[in-house]
């Protein structure tokens, strides 16, 4: 499948891979003193997500000639989940499934990362898209906008295929980890409708075909 990149890479001039390294290291030491059980919560699953979505961009566009893009792909990753700084823990780690009202907050979690990333020097369209869109749904029943299909940033929807396979693969205290055969499975189920089916068929096809892919995961 080709995939035509949704916007310019490299937006911001000022940004800057290792200037937002530097960034992260603070986020990590600030959340880690500071909110040590959200920050839990999300270092690894934006490590992992930031590693994967790099990698199935890379395997998606070749390695070298959108480096710039890569970059803001993995920037964009890490940090697509920043705003659950700003969800009450009693909503976030409930070791229970939300009701309705808390998930309606927890839903605010990516108009409050991409508030929180828009103030930052080296934001760029694409890491601001992917926190604010990673929950869009490609059948139209996503947040915060109801986006869907190719109107969804191409690269929300890559880190949307990534951060959904880590969330399955992970314990969470509300459920139990998946195998990668259940998380293959969920995934294909998910295809067309919270997620781009395209892109789950590229992804599910690497991923048999990389063993780097397969360590990564
Ligand atoms: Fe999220």
């Amino acid at each position: 499948m080709m995939y035509s990149l949704s916007r310019t890479p490299l937006s911001n001039s000022r940004f800057n891979r290792s200037t937002w390294l530097d960034t992260i290291r603070a986020l990590t030491v600030v959340g880690h003193n500071l909110e040590p059980a959200i920050f839990a919560h999300f270092q690894p699953h934006a490590h992992a997500t930031a590693r994967l979505a790099r990698h199935f961009a890379a395997y998606l566009f070749g390695d070298g000639k959108h480096r710039h893009w890569l970059d803001e792909i993995e920037v964009g990753a890490y940090m697509h989940d920043v705003g659950k700084y700003f969800i009450t823990p009693e909503i976030l780690l409930k070791p229970d499934l939300l009701d309705e009202e808390e998930r309606k907050v927890m839903a605010l979690h990516s108009v409050y990362g991409a508030l929180a990333i828009s103030k930052l020097p080296g934001v760029t369209d694409i890491i601001h898209s992917v926190a604010l869109c990673h929950h869009e749904h490609w059948d139209g029943s996503g947040y915060p906008d109801g986006l869907s299909g190719p109107s969804i940033p191409l690269e929300a929807r890559i880190v949307a295929v990534a951060d959904v396979y880590i969330s399955l693969r992970a314990k969470r205290p509300y459920k139990s980890t998946l195998s990668k055969d259940e998380s293959f499975n969920t995934l294909q189920k998910m295809a067309g409708l919270e997620l781009d089916p395209s892109l789950v068929e590229d992804f599910l096809r690497e991923f048999e075909r990389g063993a780097m892919f397969r360590r990564l995961t």
